[in-house]
């Protein structure tokens, strides 16, 4: 939320006042971003997905599922978690395109 001129290779500066609600609720309510932090090894380039929390919870899938057409990487969570847009990362709700 520091760097968001710069965000993954897009500006996504916000206004003051939104940038300053969106990191309450972040820091209040977001359960992976504690789970990360508590990470002894900072992920590369701050990426999720490279998190050992993350890896570790995908560690069964193959590196080829990833490359699939319809995921295309694992930044697109809501490729196979269906629920990913209500905050549902359950295993009840994990589709895997072929
Ligand atoms: C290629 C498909 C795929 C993509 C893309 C993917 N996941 Fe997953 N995810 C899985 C599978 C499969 C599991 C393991 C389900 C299980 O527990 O058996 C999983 C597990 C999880 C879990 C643990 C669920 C639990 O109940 O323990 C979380 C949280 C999660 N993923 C978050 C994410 C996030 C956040 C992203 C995007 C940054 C993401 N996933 C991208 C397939 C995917």
């Amino acid at each position: 939320m520091a760097n968001l001129p710069r965000h993954f290779g897009t500006d996504a500066s916000l206004d003051p006042r939104t940038l300053k609600v969106l990191s309450e609720w972040l820091v209040a309510n977001a359960g992976s971003f504690r789970r990360v932090v508590r990470d002894p090894v900072q992920p590369p380039q701050d990426r999720i997905s490279q998190s050992t929390w993350f890896v570790q919870k995908h560690r069964e899938i193959d590196a080829r599922v990833w490359r699939r057409p319809a995921i295309g990487s694992a930044a697109r969570c809501d490729a196979c978690h269906s629920a990913a847009e209500q905050g549902q990362f359950s295993e009840h709700d994990v589709y895997m395109p072929k």
